[in-house]
């Protein structure tokens, strides 16, 4: 498994938070502590509300920064109160989509199946999909922890050819450390996600098993971000909470890229 293959991803999950003013101000200031005059090593990504997309696709014209959503629904237009489609994301800018975000399963009534619609929608209509998989609690104390990771890959990205799991992201989110400040250790997370990464290649095969960003999630922060992101097989963050104040996001983003450059 060969780390320096695969380009790092910081993502930020803002949730629900942020009015677009707000959520233009706060771009700004990740542009400046982020950005202030040199090139990313990884991939910065900014995960906004609906209702503020289309201002951070504005506000981060010109730098390396893309734009996601928080949610895509998987059928193409109709009547489907509430929802949002591929096309409507993709016109105004957007480049990629979380699905399957526990918080989603935990409230909305997302499944296995449903993810697996809306990230295949999202390949199809060019959006990368950011999968988010993790165990309970409960499943980690009981050793489950490995049957369930393989049953959210296998049914999350049933019926995707080659070429499409070559541009997904898997999110590995134990859900027991996502917004409680209970972190992964930097282990737990390093064998979560080498076991994703051996998953994904019986289900594939090697080569696109060590071409695939999985990112660890769950209350990573500017204190743990070096140790986590140092893992082989942790290939990037989402993140929550920290995500929302542009100082300890963007020491995220340089312990990526310090580890980034160290690999080139
Ligand atoms: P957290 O959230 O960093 O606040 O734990 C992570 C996530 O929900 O993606």
């Amino acid at each position: 498994m060969n780390k320096s293959k695969r380009r790092a991803i910081i993502a930020g999950n803002w949730k629900m938070n942020k009015t677009a003013a707000e959520a233009v101000a706060l771009t700004e200031e990740i542009k400046n502590s982020v950005f202030s005059g040199r090139t990313q090593d990884c991939e910065v990504v900014l995960c906004v509300p609906f209702t503020s997309l289309q201002a951070v696709v504005k506000a981060v014209e010109g730098t390396s920064i893309k734009v996601g959503a928080q949610n895509v629904h998987f059928e193409p237009c109709g009547a489907f109160t509430g929802e949002i489609s591929v096309d409507m994301l993709k016109e105004i800018g957007v480049e990629y989509v979380i699905v399957g975000h526990s918080e989603r399963r935990q409230y909305f009534g997302e499944t296995d199946q449903t993810v697996n619609k809306r990230a295949k929608a999202a390949l199809a209509g060019g959006l990368v999909p950011i999968v988010c998989i993790g165990e309970l609690l409960s499943q980690r104390e009981s050793g489950e922890t490995e049957n369930v990771l393989s049953s959210q890959l296998k049914l999350c990205l049933e019926g995707m050819s080659e070429s499409d799991i070559k541009k997904v992201v898997i999110a590995y989110e134990p859900v027991w450390a996502i917004g409680t400040g209970k972190t992964a250790t930097d282990e737990q997370a390093g064998d979560a996600c080498l076991f994703i990464r051996e998953c994904i290649a019986k289900l594939y095969n090697h080569e696109i098993a060590d071409g695939i960003t999985i990112q660890y999630g769950g209350s990573m922060n500017a204190a743990n971000a070096a140790g986590l992101l140092s893992k082989e097989d942790v290939d990037g963050g989402l993140i929550g909470g920290a995500s929302l104040k542009a100082i300890d996001f963007s020491k995220i983003v340089k312990s990526a890229n310090t580890l980034e450059r160290r690999f080139l």
